[in-house]
């Protein structure tokens, strides 16, 4: 089914009654399909209980049928309405980090569509930090099913630009918000188990996450490619740019060096480093993503950076790796899966 996508830009600041988002939220309640901004990538949003626009979405997407979708939600009741329990650390941490970029898995009493859960018996619920998301859920009335606005296995989008380049045509419509903060989806916190597991490290920092509970452990299958990891999501390569992209662990003197030598067999290549790196180089195309000393910067700019590559044609890009501290670590997360090889010094 094709679609013409409507482009709607409310007014700022957001008026409770704003006309777009009661258009958007009408459609919504015709199992209708919408892209909104939050504050880590655009989401594309259908009713979270009707299993035919929960459809929609994976058809606009492509995406795999056993990869959960999160559900945002604008309130608690609204948790409350999905979930058998809200366990008391799941109320410690909404307290703390909502809204925000985290995401709690319960368990689900089955009010969600069967689709959004893939068939398990937890749901991945969050409140997204974002005026125009939560004007939204408001106006729908419903809790929203939203994966990332992406087509599956690209970079997710951080502004409605990039949400049209991949599917307008596709969907009925979408809110631009401007360009999102974060740039990186939201943690994914298992809290069904007795310690908390992160599915996914993401906008909120496993640090964060100590300060509030102690004690959190991070799913071993997400440091060894060998385990089944128990996001499933996190098994499909993901995020990746139009050409191969070939991570770079070592020294910049190492990552010269490795620089010099695919140039020199040929390869017309792009470069995707920092401030400090980029300044050291003599090449073309190189994109900057920031200042290694500004790892949120580079979180912020990390996927717009990615796409960019499709305007220049390279045959492979080279791209710097970086210290997996605070929300580094959910940078290195989404650089590993794009990537199509590793290359480390010594
Ligand atoms: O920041 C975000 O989380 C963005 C914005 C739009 O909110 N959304 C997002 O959704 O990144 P998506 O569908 O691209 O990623 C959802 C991740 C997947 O890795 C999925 O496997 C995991 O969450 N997930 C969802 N429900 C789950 C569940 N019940 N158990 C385990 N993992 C779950
Ligand atoms: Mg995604």
């Amino acid at each position: 089914m094709s679609y013409e996508t409507k482009l709607w830009k409310p007014s700022q600041p957001l008026t409770p009654g704003d006309s777009a988002v009661a258009e958007a939220g009408r459609l919504l309640s015709e199992q209708q399909v919408i892209a909104f901004p939050t504050e880590t990538v655009y989401g594309l949003g259908a009713d979270a209980t009707n299993k035919g626009a929960v459809q929609r979405i994976f058809q606009a997407k492509g995406r795999p049928a056993d990869n959960p979708l999160i559900v945002h939600v604008a309130n608690r009741k609204q948790v409350a309405d999905l979930v058998t329990a809200i366990p008391d650390i799941a109320e410690k941490l909404m307290d703390a980090f909502w809204p925000g970029p985290l995401t709690l898995v319960l368990e689900s009493n089955g009010q969600a569509a069967e689709n959004v859960t893939a068939g398990l018996s937890t749901v991945g619920i969050r409140m997204p930090d974002h005026p125009l998301a939560l004007a939204l859920i408001s106006a729908a009335d419903k809790p929203l099913a939203a994966p990332s606005a992406n087509r599956s296995g690209r970079p997710s989008p951080t502004t409605a630009a990039h949400v049209e380049q991949d599917l307008s045509g596709r969907i009925a419509g979408i809110l631009d918000g401007g360009s999102t903060g974060v740039g990186v989806e939201s943690t994914v916190l298992d809290c069904t188990s007795e310690i908390p597991v992160i599915l996914r490290p993401g906008g909120i920092t496993k640090e964060d996450l100590e300060r509030v509970l102690g004690e959190v452990v991070v799913d071993p299958a997400l440091a060894n490619q060998e385990e089944q990891p128990r996001s499933p999501g996190m098994k499909y390569t993901h995020y990746a740019p139009e050409a191969p992209l070939c991570l770079v662990a070592g020294s910049d003197h190492f990552f010269q060096k490795h620089l010099k030598q695919v140039k020199s067999d040929g390869q017309r290549v792009g470069v995707m480093a920092s401030y400090e790196l980029a300044e050291q180089l003599d090449h073309e195309p190189v994109i900057s993503c920031g200042s290694r000393e500004n790892i949120e910067e580079v979180a912020h700019r990390l996927y717009a950076a990615l796409r960019e590559f499709k305007k220049s044609d390279v045959d492979l890009i080279l791209c710097e790796s970086f210290n997996e501290s605070g929300v580094g670590a959910a940078i290195m997360n989404r650089l590993t899966k794009a990537a199509s090889q590793i290359v480390s010094e010594q």
